[in-house]
């Protein structure tokens, strides 16, 4: 029975009126800090030098005020830029909660509640995924993470000496596919797993920057007859730069036959599973192996909140298991000591942040968040291309990359930071001139905002300061 003395009520009040006064201040606020690494050292070094005990409300206030003043405002609704989101109340609360509580999520024993939400929450999002019953899924600290999770287990499945010996144990260098728009951290995975960043193999993209299955298939096969061991392909649903989607259904069939691992990366992208509109883009990601899925993006909840999917879960519990004297026994039955299934020990709960956002809006309120940023997506689309701007990537997804004849972007970008009208990012795709990036990562962002947003960038750039010179 679930024990009734709950006292914190009252300070949860408190921390909804706060949440709604500091995103309202946001709002208002500026979005981009000017502030120099000196400036910042200066202060710390006159102000805290922790010899001496402080009150703890002159600290509290003083950390927001740096939170304000030196950062970007990543929750402003003008915030443009990477997959970075406004986050709910209710994943504020429960990220408070989990601080307040400090559950310890390493064994089941330990933490049997806070290990079966995370269950329940991630079995609902498997689901909608496709994904089979004995899918064995974490939480785990963010995208890069759950790739690496994903890189070690093929590994794992692919070569059974893998774990004991390691690569030198192997007779032939294993290889993995990808495009030059997959994510970069796979750069890090490669180099932390031992394969080596060679062991990436990057296959051509299309004119949308979609991966292109005959190159792919082409590379497979020139390394085969080079001796080398291919095991893994990487997809991206919603790669950083663009928004593109690889071909998931294609990539599937071709891993199927080929026999190997197929990983989605649908950090970003992977939300758009909900969307009745936007899904059937997602098509072939039910065929995956493995999926990394990130709540601290497109989730709306504050980071780190990543997740990882996979269909097999002996391979997982290969990969990461682990026996101590020293850890609560296991448990019989149908459950999971998180410690022996992930990559982390020790771990935060960090799956309540979901759990209670989505308990707040049910799905249905998860669905108009997601496809109100993709209708301002489209929106921000349409009104650049009647402005004169021309948009140059692809993507039913809220990611817009454009550019204009005579602007210079890390000019425009310049100006666009100095008068506080919104923060956006430079990017180049297939190796072409840099472009401009905008990304609608807030659920907050408003049509109101995108034109006068556009109507600004249109005005700086007619004055002419933002061309080369
Ligand atoms: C497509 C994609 N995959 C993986 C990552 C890495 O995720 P994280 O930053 O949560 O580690 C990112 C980050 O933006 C991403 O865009």
């Amino acid at each position: 029975m679930l024990n009734n003395g709950v006292s914190s009520s009252a300070a949860f009040s408190e921390l909804c009126d706060a949440f709604e006064n500091t995103q309202r201040e946001i709002a208002d606020g500026p979005i981009i800090p000017f502030v120099t690494p000196e400036e910042i050292r200066e202060y710390l070094t006159s102000r805290y030098d922790f010899r001496n005990p402080m009150p703890l409300d002159e600290a509290v206030a003083d950390a927001e005020r740096m939170l304000r003043g030196w950062n970007v405002q990543i929750t402003h609704p003008r915030y443009l830029g990477l997959f970075n989101p406004s986050v709910t109340l209710a994943s504020t609360i429960a990220d408070t909660l989990v601080a307040l509580y400090n559950p310890q999520l390493a064994s089941w024993r330990t933490s049997p509640g806070s290990n079966e939400i995370e269950r329940h929450t991630l079995g609902w999002l498997r689901q909608k995924f496709g994904f089979p019953a004995e899918t064995l899924a974490s939480f785990t600290t963010g995208g890069a993470e759950s790739s690496l999770s994903a890189v070690v287990v093929a590994l794992t499945q692919a070569f059974p000496n893998y774990g004991e010996d390691g690569l030198r144990g192997l007779h032939a260098k294993p290889t993995i596919y990808l495009t030059g728009e997959a994510h970069h951290s796979f750069e890090k995975i490669a180099h932390l797993t031992g394969l080596g960043r060679r062991a990436l193999r990057r296959v051509a993209t299309d004119s949308d920057l979609k991966m292109d299955i005959g190159d792919l298939a082409r590379l497979v096969a020139e390394d085969r007859n080079a001796g080398l061991a291919p095991f893994m392909v990487i997809g991206t649903a919603g790669t950083t730069a663009a928004g593109a989607i690889d071909p998931l259904e294609e990539l599937a069939r071709f891993a199927k036959l080929q026999g190997l691992w197929l990983h989605v990366d649908g950090a970003w992208g992977g939300a758009a599973i909900l969307s009745s509109r936007l899904r059937g883009y997602l098509q072939g990601i039910e065929q995956a192996d493995s999926i990394t899925c990130d709540a601290h993006k497109w989730f709306s909840v504050p980071m780190g909140a990543g997740m990882f999917f996979c269909r097999h879960p002996e391979a997982v519990r290969a990969a990461f298991r682990a026996e101590t004297p020293y850890m609560p026994g296991k448990m019989a039955g149908a459950v999971v000591d998180p410690y022996t299934t992930s990559v982390e020990w020790s771990r935060r709960f960090i799956g309540l942040k979901l759990f209670l956002a989505l308990a707040e809006r049910g799905e249905s309120g998860y669905v108009d968040m997601i496809e109100h940023q993709a209708r301002m997506g489209d929106v921000l689309r349409e009104a650049l291309t009647h402005a004169g701007w021309k948009v140059v990537n692809k993507t039913p997804l809220p990611l817009v990359c454009f550019t204009r004849e005579g602007v210079v972007p890390g000019k425009l970008l310049a100006r666009l930071y100095e008068h506080q009208i919104a923060y956006m990012s430079e990017v180049t795709l297939g190796g072409h001139e840099p472009v401009l990036r905008a990304c609608v990562t807030s659920f907050r962002t408003t049509e109101r905002e995108i034109g006068w947003i556009v109507r600004e960038m249109s005005r700086l750039a007619a004055l002419g300061e933002t061309a080369n010179s």
